[in-house]
């Protein structure tokens, strides 16, 4: 498929969010449920997976430049990260869905990428003993970043104004439910499930080096200093939104008028959204909801 067929595709009106096994969802997602949940995973598949706004994207194109950026170098300047990286529950109807686009690739390994909570994953994928890298951001950090996807995503129900927002999100009435069940949950599967890898956002914003090593090393994969050195280049915030192919300007149904994708790549933004009260309230429901885990997370580095 060819960027020009994706540039004109047109979304009908903003969906609705609708629960889905216990999950807040929009059809988007589970359309292709039957297929999604059949999908055969193969051993060697790297599955990449988070809550969205997490990283997905940083995490994507860092595993994509270590596996094919050398053999590879025109398909880094002609296909966008979305092609190379399918979005396994997508199902938008004017492109291939997820599970046809991961049934396609050529690669090997595959990299896919899910926002699916642990408990939907296919379950071929604990089967052939996959790999998995999970990324997670902290949850004022994450629900700044989603509020302004959802301002400018069409695909997305609408937000509302922040302080609105901000309390769906405390209920996990978002897309793929709730940010506390989605860490906490994969965090568990962490536990059990040894090919899994779970990174932080945080820990990526404050030496992109060291957890390209440390994925490296998760891999196998015997990278020369060097080429981690330039690849660590290359996925900086800044390069990475200059780079039509990881910026995602060739999606319309994003308008980037209201935001762009690649809008701050910050630890810390939540202090220009949240107001005293807002904090005070979150700091409560959160110190509730995360009381039971060991999974610890810095709203600043
Ligand atoms: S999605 O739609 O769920 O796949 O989005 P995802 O890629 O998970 O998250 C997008 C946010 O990640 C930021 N981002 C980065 N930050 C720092 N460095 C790099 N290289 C980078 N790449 C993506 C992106 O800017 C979004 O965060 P915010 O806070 O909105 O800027």
């Amino acid at each position: 498929m060819e960027i020009s067929d994706i540039s004109s595709m047109k979304l009908p009106n903003r969906p609705e969010l609708f629960d889905f096994e216990g999950v807040s969802m929009v059809h988007y997602f589970t359309d292709n449920w039957e297929k999604v949940k059949n999908f055969q995973a193969r051993p060697d598949d790297i599955l990449i997976a988070t809550y969205p706004k997490a990283g997905t994207t940083w995490v994507s194109y860092i595993l994509n430049l270590l596996y094919f950026g050398k053999d590879d170098p025109e398909h880094q300047t002609s296909q966008p990260i979305y092609m190379r990286v399918p979005f396994l529950e997508s199902c938008f109807k004017v492109i291939p869905s997820g599970t046809e686009m991961s049934d396609n690739l050529p690669t090997s390994p595959r990299l896919i990428k899910t926002h699916l909570p642990v408990q939907l994953v296919p379950k071929s994928f604990w089967e052939q003993n996959s790999r998995i890298v999970y990324v997670a951001r902290n949850a004022k950090d994450n629900a700044v970043s989603y509020f302004h996807f959802d301002r400018m995503n069409m695909a997305e129900p609408e937000p509302g104004d922040w302080n609105t927002y901000l309390q769906k999100f405390i209920e996990g009435k978002k897309v793929f439910g709730s940010w506390f069940d989605h860490v906490n949950g994969w965090w568990e599967k962490k536990q059990t499930y040894s090919n899994l890898l779970y990174l932080f956002y945080e820990d990526l914003a404050e030496d992109t080096g060291r957890e390209v090593e440390r994925l490296c090393s998760f891999l196998g994969l015997s990278t020369s200093v060097e080429e981690r050195e330039e690849i660590t280049k290359r996925v900086q915030f800044d390069a990475m939104k200059l780079n039509k192919m990881t910026n995602y300007s060739t999606l319309p149904v994003m308008d980037f008028k209201i935001s762009p994708f690649m809008r701050k790549g910050k630890v810390g933004d939540w202090k220009n959204h949240f107001t005293v009260a807002q904090n005070e309230q979150f700091d409560e429901v959160y110190n509730k909801k995360m009381k039971n885990t060991t999974v610890k997370f810095r709203t600043e580095i």
